[in-house]
């Protein structure tokens, strides 16, 4: 079925191409019918774990005539390596005002949440109406800290995961599907 190179490092899927489509498409909707009041929806891409769905969502969301800008982010918490440090560093700020826009942020996956709490945090004290997140991916972390999320695709195992976006040390975020790559590929942190 699948022929890439990369077939050889992945153990197991864990979100197929087409479940990745299905799922997006119904958050679409979902966001589309709680924003039908609002003017333009501000979305904010988190570079760069989040491309690949945020250019899915946002052209699903084309589809179902929602008007909305896109902006990108870029902030790191995880460096080249596996586990989070919680550190945020903002690679690049929005180019945009977001004064009394309703913002939605556009996230590959959570964690932690840490990178996502200060986020939220940072955008809420830069004036947002309101700041809401997607995220494609939700790992058990997650569900338990603080923001609840709203908007989910997928809560999936604390693995880690690459493909559809999703790196490691850069490589692999050209596979249209999510899987969790073989132990062996990675070296596990020093104990
Ligand atoms: P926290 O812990 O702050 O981390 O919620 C969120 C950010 O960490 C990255 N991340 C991953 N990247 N595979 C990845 O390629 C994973 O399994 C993974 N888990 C977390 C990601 O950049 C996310 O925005
Ligand atoms: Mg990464």
């Amino acid at each position: 079925m699948h022929a890439g190179w990369y077939e050889a490092d992945i153990e197991r899927v864990i979100a197929t191409e087409e479940q990745i489509r299905q799922q997006t498409a119904k958050l679409a909707a979902r966001v589309a019918a709680d924003y039908k009041d609002v003017d333009r929806l501000l979305l904010i891409c988190v570079l760069k774990g989040a491309i690949m769905f945020a250019a899915d969502f946002t052209r699903e969301l084309g589809r179902l005539g929602v008007p909305v800008e896109l902006e990108f982010m870029a902030a790191s918490s995880y460096g080249q390596g596996t586990s989070s440090s919680g550190v945020v560093r903002v690679l690049k700020d929005i180019d945009r005002e977001v004064v009394g826009r309703h913002v939605l942020v556009l996230e590959d996956i959570v964690d932690t949440g840490l990178t996502l709490s200060w986020l939220v945090k940072y955008l809420t004290s830069q004036g947002a109406a309101s700041v809401e997140v997607v995220t494609m991916f939700r790992k058990p972390a997650a569900v338990r800290s603080a923001p609840p999320l709203k908007y989910v695709g997928f809560d999936i195992p604390s693995e880690f995961v690459v493909g559809y976006g999703l790196d490691y040390a850069e490589r692999y975020r050209e596979i249209p599907f999510v899987g969790v790559l073989k132990p062996e590929i990675y070296s596990r942190p020093a104990t």
